[in-house]
């Protein structure tokens, strides 16, 4: 009896591939195969579309099947619940709707999307999400579904997730699963949600103590970023959620670095003084530093992800602090910290961290955080390896523009660089900056 390899995994058709493989499993084996498959079972084989493989031991049906997402992130000149802004509407296109709504933007804004539900959308009603952190879990997703079960969302009904990145993640989690996957639309309404979540295909709660261990890849069908939103969002927050354009600005591109240098503190204006220009231009050029990056490993297959800047110790810092750390703050520490280790390691020249401090005190972002310890931060080392499969890729910039990944950090290397960042501060602090 010879050895039959199985078809190896294929990304396109396979199929006569292992179709041949199966029918020299059928006629080297004449003792065993007809056990286990019967000629009259081959030819029922023979022409369906599945693979056929087997080693001599058993027989292996194989399906191949590939998906293609594609989806838009729309930017209105106005606000998504004008009367005139047909952007929603044509997203869901006459489908029943169910709206996840942050609170705290219902109070704001239930006047303008109620009579906007009513007027263009098939709406099954308005479901209240509470946007805070230490509540971006299960029961909320559980909440979600069983008021998509109450007012019978069909399957080929819409969830519109309006609020910040835990609305659109809780909203997300649950069109997931709804029915074994529901159409969802993101709106989301802080600077987080535009410039981060809104672009990418994923979700995740916190479980079990742990910051996103459950989640899911699962693409909305388009995303509407309406920074107008941005006007109600609390001073804080605004300053949290620059650190996602930093981010981005850090490891790919340093024009945007400089800009945010010259004229980031421009995005916590208020009122009359915003310039609602600019505050497009520098959001849609972080969101599509974003996409460039996503689009290379939109399931993050390879886990060594640019991204990943500011992502590594971050969740950790949340998830110990009972997520009294926000999501902004945690990863601007991260990113200071990951720079400092960078400059200890000669990786990038002293200036760039210099840089990132002026920055961040331009714009109001910590420097210090007594959240940071040593221990904890080896924790989140480990941590990280096993969200990325074995390996650490801490991102660790090279320059202001570029990174490099790091596979090993020491407790010396994290002490010293903590011992700097407090120093840091207290200079600062000394000389009444
Ligand atoms: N899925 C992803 O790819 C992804 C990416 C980045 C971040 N996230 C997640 O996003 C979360 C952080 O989200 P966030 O920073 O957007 O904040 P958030 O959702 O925590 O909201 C912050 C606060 O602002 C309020 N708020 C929201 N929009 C408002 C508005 N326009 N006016 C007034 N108040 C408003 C909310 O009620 C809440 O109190 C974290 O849980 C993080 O893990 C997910």
């Amino acid at each position: 009896v010879s050895l039959v390899r199985p078809a190896a995994p294929s990304d396109g058709n396979k199929l006569s591939e292992s179709l041949d493989l199966a029918s020299e499993f059928v006629t080297t084996s004449p003792n065993s195969s007809s056990d286990i498959m019967s000629s009259s079972v081959r030819n029922l084989l023979t022409g369906a579309n599945l693979g056929v493989a087997g080693d001599g031991r058993g027989v292996e049906l194989q399906l191949s099947s590939t998906r293609t997402i594609s989806y838009r992130i729309l930017h209105p000149l106005g606000h998504v619940f004008d009367p005139e802004d047909l952007s929603l509407a044509r997203l869901v296109a006459g489908r029943p709707v169910i709206f996840a709504v942050d609170r705290h933007v219902y109070a704001g804004y239930g006047e303008t999307i109620e009579p906007y539900a009513a007027t263009h959308l098939l709406s099954l009603g308005v479901v209240l999400v509470d946007g805070d952190e230490k509540r971006k879990s299960w029961s909320q997703v559980e909440m979600l579904c069983t008021a998509a079960a109450n007012a019978s969302l069909p399957r080929d009904g819409v969830i519109v997730a309006v609020g910040g990145g835990v609305t659109l993640d809780l909203a997300g989690m649950a069109a997931a699963m709804f029915r074994r996957g529901v159409d969802f639309v993101r709106i989301p309404t802080t600077l987080i949600g535009i410039v981060d979540v809104a672009v990418g295909i994923k979700q995740g709660i916190n479980f079990n103590g742990r910051k996103s261990l459950l989640g899911s890849f699962y693409p909305s069908i388009g995303a509407i970023n309406d920074v107008t939103f941005l006007r109600t969002l609390p001073l804080e927050e605004l300053t949290f959620g620059i650190s996602e354009i930093i981010k981005m600005a850090m490891v790919s591109d340093r024009a945007l670095f400089g800009l945010l240098e010259s004229r980031g503190r421009e995005l916590l204006l208020r009122e009359s003084a915003i310039d609602w220009q600019f505050v497009r231009d520098i959001t849609l050029w972080s969101e599509r530093l974003m996409m460039l990056e996503l689009q290379l490993d939109l399931y993050e297959s390879s886990r060594a992800r640019l991204v990943d800047f500011g992502h590594t110790f971050s969740p950790s810092l949340e998830a110990s602090t009972a997520y009294d750390v926000p999501h902004g703050k945690a990863v601007a520490l991260d990113m200071l910290l990951s720079t400092t280790l960078a400059v200890g390691r000669g990786l990038c020249t002293p200036d760039v961290l210099e840089r990132l401090v002026g920055l961040y005190r331009s714009i109001g972002l910590p420097l210090f955080d007594a959240a940071l310890r040593s221990e904890l931060l080896m924790e989140s080392l480990s941590a990280a390896r096993q969200h990325r499969g074995g390996d650490l890729n801490l991102v660790l910039p090279t320059q202001v523009g570029e990174a490099t990944f790091a596979q090993d950090v020491h407790l010396a290397e994290i002490e010293s660089a903590l011992a700097h960042m407090s120093r840091a501060v207290a200079r600062h602090h000394a000389v009444g900056i």
